[in-house]
């Protein structure tokens, strides 16, 4: 099998009049001649032509949408339009047929991502998931290369924890315990000291703590893992298990938190322009295709491609959350109640609100900070005002929060106090508060949601479909 060559270096370094192998998958087959084989290692696909009178009929009748197939041939300059060059193919071997006979699924012409998303296991064979899955990888490694090249560490953060760090209460328990088996107290309620560790854990919702950890040692430390959320939110923008890339930074406000993100979110989104621009024209035409039957008002403002140069050349928006109150107050659509959440401020700004401010108020991404004490979690810094946390949202088009973050309560006495108004147990925190009490610093971090920023560079509309496996409330196939 070592003989084959990837089709990505084929169309890079070209070995012309040469022999070569080429296996892949059939993306089309057009007058029982010309075969669009793509191998997923590049966009593109490489035409191979077959001549039906040479050919076995059986190895022919096999030959379909996405059969996988290994040719040897010539490759040769092209004469047809289309493309550059070709292999004229004088052996051909069906490695996995894929017969609609017998019973695959997928057909030539446009799907449904509703479809695609119930075969998923196939989903990744046609142009549209191969180009966003291609670009996922491309953001995982930029996000990597970011940090390394800027002199951070990366930190394991545990899946398996015994603590709510966003104290949101949103957890899925991991426990040993066989449902309606669990040893319980006098009380009635379970006794988790006979779990198997000892006490009750769940699967992180976040690794900012422990990241905390790191940077009151390190430096600098960022992770990037799954995170998990039972949050029962069936919107195009949850998953119950999403990744995320939380950077912690020691000696950083929570300004030099703001440009941190925002020159981050401007690199992931330039590497893909630059790395990936065949995939990205492409998603960029989809949507142009798509949108083009539909009412004005639906439309994007901007093409795919128009909307990440635009994000990459232009200052992100910045205001405090007392000015978006009174941005919100004064606008349009709250003078015509057209929005369905109150504003009022203390209360969180809802996905409307965001949506407003990003689109049309400032027509770019906007950072919020400084919000309310109340609406935002335990381990914020409290403002001089006594009344607001150091915290962001970064808030993008179409998207709403890709990112939220905050300098941290460095403060011992500060965090206890927090903690304690919020019913916080101290016991339970006793490493983080200890990180308050010998050599801490100031410092702060965000939390990226990837899959949110992959959304946003792919234009995918749906979150389930830029992760290979979503899950999701009543979902956890594949
Ligand atoms: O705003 P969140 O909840 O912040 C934290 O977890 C902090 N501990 C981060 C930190 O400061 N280190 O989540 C961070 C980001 C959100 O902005 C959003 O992009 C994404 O994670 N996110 C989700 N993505 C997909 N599905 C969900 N259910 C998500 N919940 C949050
Ligand atoms: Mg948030």
């Amino acid at each position: 099998m070592s003989k084959r060559l990837e089709i990505a270096s084929i169309l890079k370094q070209p070995p012309l009049n040469e022999t070569i192998t080429v296996m892949g998958w059939v993306r089309a087959f057009r007058n029982n001649r010309f075969i669009a084989l793509n191998d997923g290692s590049s966009f593109h696909n490489l035409q191979v032509v077959i001549d039906p009178e040479q050919l076995d009929e059986q190895i022919l009748k096999q030959i379909h949408f996405h059969s996988c197939i290994k040719a040897t041939g010539q490759l040769v300059e092209s004469k047809g339009a289309g493309q550059a060059f070709e292999v004229i193919a004088s052996e051909v071997e069906i490695l996995g047929d894929s017969s609609p006979e017998e019973g695959y699924v997928l057909q030539p012409k446009a799907q449904t991502p509703e479809f695609l998303r119930e075969n998923a296991h196939f989903r990744m064979r046609t142009n549209t998931f191969s180009s966003v899955f291609r670009i996922r990888h491309g953001i995982a490694f930029a996000i990597h290369k970011y940090y390394n090249d800027r002199g951070y560490y990366y930190m394991h953060t545990p899946i398996i924890t015994g603590s709510d760090a966003e104290g949101a209460g949103e957890m899925f328990h991991v426990s040993v315990f066989e449902p309606n088996k669990a040893p319980t107290l006098p009380d009635g309620s379970i006794d988790w000291k006979q779990d198997f560790f000892a006490k009750a854990t769940n699967l992180t919702v976040s690794g900012q703590l422990q990241a905390e950890m790191g940077a009151l040692a390190m430096g600098k430390v960022y992770t990037f893992g799954p995170t998990f959320r039972a949050e029962n939110s069936n919107t195009s923008r949850h998953l119950a298990e999403f990744w995320m890339i939380e950077p912690e930074v020691a000696f950083f406000d929570i300004h030099d938190d703001m440009d941190l993100a925002e020159d981050f979110c401007k690199y992931l989104i330039r590497y893909i322009l630059d790395t990936y621009p065949d995939d990205v024209a492409f998603l960029d035409k989809r949507i142009e295709d798509l949108e083009k039957n539909m009412p004005k008002e639906q439309r994007r403002p901007m093409g795919l491609l128009e909307t990440l140069r635009f994000v990459v050349d232009n200052d992100f928006e910045r205001i405090t959350y007392t000015e978006a109150v009174d941005i919100l107050l004064n606008s349009k659509p709250y003078k015509k109640g057209q929005f369905e959440f109150p504003i009022e401020w203390g209360k969180d700004l809802q996905a409307e609100h965001e949506r407003f401010l990003v689109e049309r108020e400032f027509q770019k991404p906007v950072i919020v900070r400084n919000y309310p004490k109340d609406i935002k979690a335990f381990y914020m810094r409290l403002n001089d005002d006594g009344k607001t946390v150091a915290a962001m949202d970064v808030l993008f088009p179409g998207i709403g929060e890709v990112i939220g973050g905050s300098q941290r309560e460095e403060r011992h006495g500060h965090l206890v106090k927090r903690m304690q108004e919020m019913n916080i147990p101290e016991h339970e925190l006793w490493w983080y508060l200890d990180l308050r009490r010998f050599g801490g610093a100031p410092h702060a971090g965000f939390g990226l949601g990837f899959e949110r920023m992959v959304q946003f560079i792919t234009g995918m509309s749906n979150i389930r479909d830029v992760i290979a496996f979503p899950r999701t409330p009543g979902s956890a196939e594949f």
